[in-house]
């Protein structure tokens, strides 16, 4: 069953899976959110609203509450501008900081998401992970565009981790109660890591390298998301590179092996022109290839930790 949170002053009908959320203010429509929940354990499309437009407090709000319900949300068929990309992003929070991406030239809160159709390197991201966990403040979530999309391939592929958790056998979730995990960015983004000197095949996409990848940061396995109170596992291996309690690496293998089971999974497929928006706080996603020969280009925006979703 689906349950659509609503901001007050909206109406919600539904049918055969499908959700539409009308404006109504002083009895009067004016919008309509045409949400279609993918089936699966997190997902939905919307259409219905045009996003080079600048959005209304009630629109904002659905869609915040649509993001917040199905995780991961989509809208096709929005040709947007990089000013319009950015304009969307600030109505869920300031933006993120991006420490290993190259920003795209006038954008500093953009960066491209690019593999060449000659490329030979190891496909971008082709890990389980939630972005940039190993920061103090991580980010609320991700928004992402696609401007050239393959035919064939390119899927995201996410893993509800709300879900995950509740699915949880008792004595696995016992043994991470409580538990606190050490992040770092170090295995992807030190000099010696995976995007560093051995990384020797060119990219098109421009990912930078830093001493400051070794830095760690500690943040509970377990955490209590910010705006729906739901408890949810937070990151996974790779990002995460120890649990502070006894055999910790043993016990993060398991964590992984159960927070990634393909029963929590949503194969997300792109369109040219798709904005993309998920929360981070609750997904883990990772990209996958199948589109040896084309190129694949999608611009990236990061919603940041948002202090006034945490303080209301
Ligand atoms: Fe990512």
């Amino acid at each position: 069953m689906v349950v659509t949170v609503v901001p007050t002053g909206w109406h919600v009908a539904a049918s055969a899976g499908k959700v539409v959320v009308h404006a109504q203010r002083c009895g009067e429509a004016v919008m309509t959110l045409d949400i279609t929940p993918s089936g699966k354990v997190c997902g939905a499309t919307i259409r219905g609203v045009d996003l080079t437009q600048p959005l209304d407090t009630q629109t904002v709000a659905a869609i915040r509450s649509a993001w917040l319900e199905h995780l991961v949300i989509a809208f096709p068929d929005q040709v947007l501008t990089d000013e319009q990309l950015e304009a969307f992003t600030l109505n869920f929070g300031p933006f993120g900081t991006d420490p290993y991406f190259e920003s795209v030239d006038g954008h500093p809160n953009i960066a491209a998401v690019h593999r060449a159709a000659d490329e030979t390197s190891r496909i971008f991201a082709d890990n389980w992970h939630a972005d940039w966990t190993f920061q103090e403040f991580p980010p609320d979530g991700t928004c992402l565009y696609g401007k050239v999309i393959p035919a064939v391939g390119g899927d995201t592929l996410y893993v509800n981790q709300k879900a995950a958790l509740a699915a949880m056998p008792a004595d696995l979730r016992a043994r991470i109660d409580g538990v606190v995990a050490v992040h770092s960015a170090r295995g992807a983004y030190a000099p010696d890591g995976a995007y560093g000197e051995a990384d020797s095949e060119p990219r098109a996409m421009k990912i930078k390298t830093d001493e400051s990848a070794y830095a760690t940061q500690r943040h509970p396995l377990i955490r209590i998301h910010p705006e729906t109170g739901d408890e949810t596992l937070y990151s996974t291996a790779g990002y995460i590179i120890d649990l502070e309690t006894e055999n910790g690496g043993a016990l993060l293998k398991e964590v992984y092996e159960w927070q990634t089971r393909d029963e929590f999974q949503y194969r997300h497929k792109w369109e040219p022109n798709m904005l993309t928006m998920w929360d981070n706080r609750c997904v883990l996603h990772k990209a996958t290839g199948g589109y040896d020969g084309q190129e694949r280009l999608l611009h990236r925006t990061t919603i940041g930790y948002n202090e006034a979703v945490r303080a209301s």
